[in-house]
């Protein structure tokens, strides 16, 4: 009997399938399972001769040890997240919703580049050549040598590629758009967005330029997800950033040249995406010192230090089940908190809604923010105004103990150049610097903080 060689594939993570399935059991999503054909793809058929390799000797690799060969954008957020500019023969995707400002940031990188000399190729497959025109002008990049193809067949392209002289930069937007002869299935599928990633991979490995590709993530999964690229890139950058806000967080989750605790903050203006080399001033600007439930984080976006708003509000509820609604921070971690003051401080939150946002639609991921989202609580429900001059930092466990964190020193010295005189913080803190410039309140429970506020 014949073996039937039809697989069933996730448009969204790529897990495979043996039969058609409404969900997918790997990332749960629905309606995404579509029929593909195993022998288009990877690996060279089974026809194909196997050829003989040869291994190397580690210590036989002599020579000086150099860090990876880079370009520098010139846009010092840019190059911020990416450790320093592009690795010369390296892979980078660049992933965001839809309009979140991802070919405006590599129209403006490609334009920097090409001002510098380099050779820049921008391959649009989801624009023409005309409206891609239209963005660079808008950005004041029209006069830069930047070449422009708007193709979207892998095959095409690499002939485009090979052409002239090796570039230094390609971009390739959006990597969705993609389609290869020697695939069957149709374009946008898991089998096309992956052939055509690994050819554009394969000509950075090979002609040592950067590739560029940019990747749209949607929340439906119809499109086939970058996910799938994700393991095939040598470094994936995410846009982050909301519709209702200006400024814009490009952060690395992935970097074999670099860190991956960066961030790059940009702000959308007519002319483009403008650097934000101060992003504390962004998410403090609409700060009303006088209201009760707003405390101020010192916190740490990789080597940096941000200082954020964080607003609570708590009120008596009419719901058998109070309301308890998250924007910016983890939930489950809000929960413990409120169950740490509960069980612990003697603050009552059972009948009363709480709300939790983080200024400016940021994201805060630390945990060293509990200390200040338990201060901004505590102050919404009695009604008193927290200091407006005081930051704060620690991590609160289960048992009440706030525990300190680090980069204790950084955080103190950006919240003294922004005018935060005071800051409470976690005692037994390492590296806590010795000359004192204001005055900090070292609490050792999180008790000690309700005292401190609630008098
Ligand atoms: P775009 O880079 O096209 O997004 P993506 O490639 O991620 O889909 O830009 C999206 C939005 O940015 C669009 O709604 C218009 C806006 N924009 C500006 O506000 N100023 C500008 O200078 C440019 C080029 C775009
Ligand atoms: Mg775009």
């Amino acid at each position: 009997m014949v073996k039937s060689r039809t697989r069933f594939v996730c448009q969204n993570c790529g897990a495979v399938y043996t039969r058609w399935a409404g969900k997918c059991d790997a990332c749960g999503a629905w309606n995404t399972i579509v029929e593909d054909d195993p022998t288009s793809g990877i690996g060279g058929g089974p026809g194909k001769t196997p050829k003989k390799g040869r291994a190397v000797a580690l210590t036989s690799l002599s020579g000086e040890i150099e860090d990876a060969p880079r370009i520098g954008t010139g846009i010092g957020e840019l190059d911020r997240v990416t450790g320093g500019g592009f690795v010369r023969g390296s892979a980078i995707l660049v992933g965001g919703d839809p309009g979140i400002g991802k070919s405006t940031v590599l129209m403006q990188a490609a334009a920097a580049l090409a001002r510098g000399g380099c050779r820049v190729i921008y391959v649009s497959g989801e624009e023409a050549v005309a409206q891609v025109r239209l963005r660079a002008q808008r950005l004041n990049a029209a006069d830069t040598d930047v070449m422009l193809a708007a193709e979207t067949n892998v095959e095409d392209i690499l002939a485009t590629l090979a052409e002239g002289p090796r570039p230094d930069l390609v971009i390739v937007d959006s990597v969705q758009t993609l389609w290869s002869d020697l695939a069957e299935s149709a374009p946008g599928t898991v089998t096309q967005v992956r052939m055509g990633a690994q050819a554009m991979i394969r000509f950075a490995k090979q002609t040592g330029a950067t590739v560029v590709l940019v990747g749209h993530v949607t929340k439906e999964g119809q499109i086939a997800g970058p996910r799938v690229v994700e393991h095939m890139v040598d470094a994936v950058l995410y846009f982050e950033g909301d519709r209702g806000h200006h400024y814009r967080i490009l952060r690395t989750v992935k970097n074999r040249f670099g860190p991956t605790d960066e961030i790059g903050v940009f702000e959308m203006s007519d002319l483009g995406l403008r650097e934000v080399a101060n992003p504390s001033e962004l998410f403090l600007g609409e700060r009303n010192e006088k209201s009760p439930g707003a405390a101020v984080f010192a916190g740490m976006e990789g080597t940096r230090p941000v200082l954020v708003e964080v607003q609570a509000l708590v009120a008596p509820s009419t719901l058998g089940t109070p309301r308890r609604a998250v924007v910016g921070w983890d939930s489950a971690r809000l929960s413990m908190i409120l169950a740490v003051l509960e069980a612990h401080c003697g603050v009552r939150l059972a009948q009363h809604d709480v709300y939790l946002n983080i200024a400016g639609g940021y994201r805060i991921t630390e945990p060293a923010a509990d200390l200040a989202i338990a201060a901004a609580l505590v102050s919404s429900l009695a009604g008193l105004a927290l200091p407006a001059e005081c930051v704060y930092f620690g991590e609160v466990s289960l048992s009440g103990a706030v525990r300190p964190v680090a980069h204790t020193a950084q955080r103190l010295k950006e919240a003294e150049k922004l005018g935060f005189q005071q800051a409470v913080l976690p005692s037994r803190t390492a590296d806590l610097p010795g000359e004192r410039a204001g005055s900090w309140t070292e609490i050792e429970t999180l008790p000690d903080l309700v005292a401190r506020i609630a008098g």
